[in-house]
C-alpha cells in the first residue's frame, strides 16, 4: 500500500562541537554541514530507500527547489510538494562528540501549506493506503480527518511535541509514533489511560523500540554501533518500519530492518543523507546474523 506523507521539508545546517552550548555560552564550531532533513522529508527518503511508495505532501520556498530535487532522485513523488514565497523551513543543528544534538526549527514554509492542498493530495489515496504526519506542518489535522474519511489508515508521529496537536488528532490515529520523552509528555497531558488503546510505536535511542498495543508489548533491541551523529535516527526507524508495515511485512522482521536501517544511518553525519538504502541494510543484517 501507498504512504502519503504530510511532512516538513528543511534545510539541517549541522554545526559540530565538543560539547552542546550551556545558557549565555558561546562555542566555535569545528565544522558545518548544510543538507536535507526535516523529520517529514527523512521520513519519505527512509520509505523510498526502504523500497516503499511515498507521495510527500509539502512546501518549500523559493530557494528550496534542491531539496525536492533531491527527494525525487530518490524516488519519492513530489507533484505535490508547493512552492511558496515563505522560505523554506530551516533548521540548526548542534551535534556534539558524544553524537548527541539540540534542534532549533524555523518552520517556513512548511506552515504554508492549506487544508485543501493536503485533501487534494488525498483524493488519489485507496483505502488501506496510509496517512504519515508529523508536528512540523500546518494542516495536521484536516488531513487526518479526511484520510480517515477516504478509509486510510493514519500514522502520526508526534514531534515536536505539542499537546495540542496531539489531542486534535489523536482521535484520528491507528499508529502513534514517539520518543520516550514524547511519550512520558503525552501520558502527563492526557486523561489516564486516554493512550492505551492506541497502537504505538517507542523509540528509545540506543536502548531499541517497543511496540505497544491493547494485550501485546514487545521491545525490540538496537543493533551497537559507534554513533557519529543521531540526528534522523528517529525517522530512519518511522520510515522503514512503516514501508515494512504498509508492504505486508510481519512485524518482526518489519523492526528488525527499521532498527538496522537506525544503526547505520548514526554512524553518518547529517540527516537523510545519512539513511542507508535497502540493499546496504540487508548487508547489514547478513553480517549480524
Ligand atoms: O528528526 C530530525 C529532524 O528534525 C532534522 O532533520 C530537523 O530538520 C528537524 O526537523
Amino acid at each position: 500500500m501507498a504512504i502519503y506523507n504530510l511532512g516538513s521539508i528543511n534545510i539541517d545546517h549541522t554545526y559540530r562541537m565538543a560539547h552542546l552550548p550551556a545558557p549565555g555560552e558561546t562555542i566555535a564550531a569545528s565544522s558545518l554541514l548544510t543538507g536535507l532533513g526535516g523529520k517529514g522529508a527523512n521520513q519519505s527518503i527512509a520509505i523510498a530507500r526502504a523500497g516503499g511508495a511515498v507521495f510527500h505532501i509539502g512546501c518549500i520556498g523559493p530557494e528550496g527547489g534542491w531539496t525536492a530535487e533531491r527527494m525525487a532522485a530518490d524516488g519519492v513523488d513530489i507533484a505535490h510538494v508547493s512552492k511558496s514565497a515563505t522560505p523554506t523551513g530551516h533548521a540548526i543543528i548542534a551535534v556534539d562528540d558524544g553524537a548527541e544534538n539540540a534542534i532549533i526549527l524555523f518552520p517556513g514554509a512548511n506552515r504554508q501549506i492549506s487544508p485543501g492542498a493536503a485533501q487534494e493530495a488525498l483524493a488519489r489515496a485507496a483505502p488501506g493506503d496510509w496517512l504519515l504526519l508529523q508536528n512540523e506542518t500546518s494542516a495536521g489535522v484536516e488531513a487526518a480527518r479526511a484520510a480517515r474519511a477516504r478509509g486510510l489508515r493514519v500514522c502520526y508521529c508526534a514531534a515536536p511535541f505539542d499537546p495540542e496537536a496531539v489531542r486534535a488528532i489523536l482521535p484520528f490515529t491507528d499508529l502513534l509514533s514517539v520518543n520516550e520523552l514524547e511519550e512520558a509528555q503525552l501520558a502527563a497531558g492526557l486523561p489516564e489511560g486516554a493512550l492505551d488503546p492506541v497502537a504505538r510505536l517507542v523509540t528509545y535511542g540506543k536502548r531499541g523500540a517497543a511496540w505497544r498495543e491493547p494485550g501485546r508489548e514487545e521491545r525490540v533491541g538496537a543493533f551497537e554501533v559507534t554513533p557519529v551523529d543521531t540526528t534522523g535516527a528517529g525517522d530512519t526507524f518511522l520510515g522503514y518500519a512503516l514501508a515494512g508495515i504498509a508492504a505486508g511485512l510481519p512485524l518482526d522482521p518489519a523492526r528488525r530492518r527499521a532498527s538496522a536501517a537506525a544503526a547505520i544511518q548514526v554512524t553518518r553525519p547529517g540527516a537523510a543523507e545519512a539513511i542507508p538504502q535497502a540493499r546496504e541494510v540487508a548487508d547489514f543484517l547478513a553480517d549480524r546474523a
